[in-house]
């Protein structure tokens, strides 16, 4: 698949989330093959006025592209002044415009989500962006605001016309949340309404899942989220069954465990050690779900605040589980 100009290597496409996809996790999720990243959500404000960590996030490995940058917010303006920015201080690929996320405080900014009642200002946003970027520009968004105002296909119509090179289709609304199923009847009507790349998203948690997908929605690509955290074998399962019909054997816990410690250590590549380990208490526990008496390690993880006791917590866990 190609967006635009940009090669994707494979269909499998790692979410876009907000505390998760920084440069650490997207090194992983691409090196178990994942064939495009996306980083965390980032705001238009927060560039236009300079925010170093915001900048900061805005920069890329060499090994990790195809990578999209993607910008939240809600006025033309501002949007196309940071997009700008990121076009040319960036040396990511692609640049994506959130329309889907669905929290208060980015509705209060007229964003995310907030957008989809206002499919003209999408319009607005997005044609005004790709006529002053380079870099092909896509756009993420849910299926509609709520489950009276299913306005996806109107939308993505209007994100075609506005000349986005992709778009990725999440089949919950804004009042679903993260609850509920995505519905993925509405994936194939914008598959069926639009020509550029449409990428399906919501609910994918196993390889079977990611095949029924792509056919029964006919789309180009899926987009794996939540079934990836503290779980990277899952791309690398989707990848080698999709691209060579062959199963991957899931991870031992001496795997898990070894990925963990490898997170935790390019976590605090980028960042200080007391918030390497503030987000390490997140994802140490889904790394090792579902291992044999779990809950109370996880306990233990949720109060880390070194990488040493993080250490000490798994290599003690991993005595134990080798007793078994
Ligand atoms: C913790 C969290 C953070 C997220 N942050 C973003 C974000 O920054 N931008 C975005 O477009 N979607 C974001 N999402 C939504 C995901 O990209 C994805 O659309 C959603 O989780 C559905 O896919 P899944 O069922 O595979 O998890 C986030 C989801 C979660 C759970």
């Amino acid at each position: 698949m190609k967006i635009r100009d940009i090669e994707i290597k494979n269909p499998v496409i790692m979410a876009p989330m907000a505390g998760i996809t920084n440069m650490a996790f997207r090194k992983i999720v691409k090196e178990f093959g994942a064939g495009l990243v996306y980083s965390e959500m980032v705001s238009d404000k927060a560039i236009c006025y300079g925010n170093q960590k915001t900048i900061e996030m805005l920069q890329v490995d060499e090994g990790e592209h195809p990578v999209s940058i993607q910008l939240f917010g809600g006025e033309v303006e501002s949007m196309v002044q940071a997009a700008k920015f990121i076009d040319e201080h960036s040396n990511c690929d692609i640049i994506d415009i959130n329309c889907g996320c669905p929290v208060n405080k980015v509705l209060k900014a007229n964003a995310g989500s907030k957008l989809l009642q206002n499919p003209q200002l999408i319009y607005d946003i997005v044609s005004n962006i790709v006529k002053n970027v380079s870099k092909p520009v896509t756009v993420k968004i849910r299926s509609g605001f709520d489950k009276e105002h299913i306005n996806a296909v109107e939308v993505a119509k209007l994100i075609e016309k506005a000349g986005a090179s992709a778009i990725a289709v999440h089949g919950r609304t804004r009042s679903q949340m993260y609850e509920g199923h995505a519905d993925w009847s509405i994936i194939k009507a914008v598959k069926e309404a639009v020509s550029i790349p449409v990428i399906g998203n919501g609910d994918i948690r196993s390889v079977e899942d990611a095949r029924r997908m792509l056919e029964e929605t006919g789309c180009d690509a899926i987009m794996i989220g939540r079934a990836a955290l503290g779980n990277p074998w899952l791309i690398k399962q989707v990848v080698e069954s999709l691209e060579h019909g062959t199963d991957i054997p899931e991870p031992t816990y001496k795997e898990k465990i070894a990925w963990c410690l490898t997170h935790a250590k390019r976590l605090m590549t980028i960042e200080p050690e007391r918030i390497a380990m503030s987000q390490m208490r997140g994802h140490a526990p889904w790394y090792i779900k579902g291992l044999k008496s779990s809950s109370a390690v996880k306990n233990e993880l949720s109060k880390v605040n070194t990488y040493e006791e993080l250490e000490k917590i798994l290599k003690d866990y991993e005595q134990f589980l080798d007793t078994l």
